[in-house]
């Protein structure tokens, strides 16, 4: 439970709130790649509470501006991209993807006028498809040497996802593994050759076993947690019989995202972004360890989930995400059918545009969400009293914030904490492009 100040602070993501400063210190998605026409590659976006303009110059180069003109103030939005930039249409001044004016055709030919007026402007650099900004204080962080950011085009996939809340609500239901038992509880196993691409449909390569048996079967994980570098490491682990534990390890990185074991081969990273305070995107970067990833299957599954330009999903709150009671009664367990990403679009909205969490009971199993919410606000407070928060990545530290590893595996009862790890670096080593895992864990970097 936090007090009515405290979930404030941590669910404001205005420009001029600690929250919001908070999230202004790392790198954010800002669009997908493929939201850019070649045509015309500007793309108004609203991120933070903030009307933005995304565009792409001849160059290649991305700019990330303020929606409106400086002169007086007309919407760029219907700019023309011309001359190395974007024209404003009213009269013609011309700006850079930085910002910088370079012409005002109806000011006398020797003005230097032009050097005094700046168009608001973001760094973006684009990695696997998504295209990321850095709209904090100062010179923007480098990238950490994540999985997700150093695996070849040709082994990744992204795309993105509205919800209609909170950004700290999606964050919060990526550590909270218990839930998974439940909400996205699976009758029937599904072969995981026909499901390509998919949320949990796959077997442990150890036993075979489908993760959708084990989370059926155990629902009473035991639940661990480690901080790291750059935030949590969570330990999900469900004992199968007297010798047989099967570990489930799941990451979040700050502020605002989350790494997990997806299928055998795949992993997912998602970042939760706020559009407002009560409105968010979720953005993923599937990676393929092993082959290159299919990305026209991936792509043609997930329109059939969501419609695209506006990437909202198909099953919502207008039309009860699909709910339907016989399916809930012989089923499935939500009555909401077998994706899992409607079941958790429900469990978020359902909370509210901003959950009050001065209103819940948090138990044992919602060790992880406290953890992260006393980071958190240590995270903010940080940030506003002028110190590097949690993650904050340079130069010099940036190849440190490596992976961050996902697996889903069995290990034995004694020896998992020490086992675990050497099955994510068996099946690292097989891969064409994966480094070696960071064998450091923890605060204390044993
Ligand atoms: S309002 Fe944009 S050039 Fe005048
Ligand atoms: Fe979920």
């Amino acid at each position: 439970m936090l007090s009515k100040e405290q979930n404030e602070l941590v669910t404001s993501s205005g420009a001029g709130t600690p929250g919001g400063q908070l999230l202004r210190r790392y790198w954010q998605p800002v669009a997908l790649v493929e939201e850019l026409s070649d045509a015309r590659p500007l793309l108004p976006v609203r991120l933070m509470g903030e009307d933005l303009l995304l565009f792409r110059d001849e160059s290649g180069a991305y700019g990330l501006t303020n929606r409106h003109c400086p002169h007086r103030g007309a919407d760029l939005k219907y700019g023309r991209l011309e001359d190395g930039g974007l024209r404003c249409p009213f009269h013609g001044w011309l700006f850079d993807v930085n910002g910088a004016c370079l012409q005002q055709p109806a000011e006398p030919r020797d003005s230097n006028f032009h050097t005094k007026v700046h168009l608001k402007s973001y760094p973006c650099r684009e990695i696997n498809g998504v295209v990321f900004a850095y709209m904090g204080p100062g010179e923007a962080p480098a990238m950490p040497a994540f999985d997700c950011f150093v695996a070849p085009g040709s082994h990744t996939f992204a795309f993105k996802g509205f919800v209609d809340c909170n950004w700290l609500q999606l964050l919060e239901v990526g550590i909270d593994p218990s839930h998974a038992s439940f909400l996205h509880r699976f009758f029937d196993d599904q072969d995981p050759a026909e499901n390509y691409g998919r949320q949990f449909q796959f077997q442990t390569e150890e036993t075979g076993i489908p993760i959708t048996k084990v989370l059926r079967d155990f629902d009473c994980p035991e639940i661990e947690f480690e901080e790291t570098e750059y935030g949590l490491r969570i330990f999900t682990l469900r004992r199968l019989n007297d010798a047989e534990m099967h570990v489930r390890v799941t990451n979040m990185f700050y502020p605002n995202a989350a790494v997990i074991p997806m299928s055998n081969d795949m992993m997912l990273t998602q970042w939760h972004v706020p559009i407002s305070d009560t409105q968010s995107w979720w953005y993923a970067i599937f990676t393929s360890f092993e082959g290159e990833v299919d990305k026209e299957l991936m792509r043609r599954d997930r329109l059939a989930l969501y419609t695209v330009p506006d990437y909202k999903p198909r099953k919502n709150k207008a039309n009860n995400y699909g709910f339907d009671a016989d399916e809930q009664r012989q089923r499935t367990y939500t009555g909401m059918g077998e994706d899992i990403n409607v079941h958790d679009q429900w469990a978020v909205e359902s909370l509210g545009p901003i959950q009050d969490r001065t209103q819940e009971h948090l138990g044992t199993a919602d060790k992880a969400i406290i953890a992260n919410r006393r980071m958190l606000i240590k995270a903010i407070d940080d940030a506003a009293a002028g110190i590097d928060p949690i993650m904050t990545v340079s130069k010099t530290n940036a190849a440190d914030f490596m992976g961050p590893v996902a697996i889903d595996t069995v290990a034995s009862v004694e020896n998992w904490r020490d086992e675990w790890l050497g099955h994510a670096a068996k099946r690292r080593a097989g891969s064409s492009w994966a480094p070696g895992v960071k064998l450091k864990t923890g605060a204390d970097g044993e």
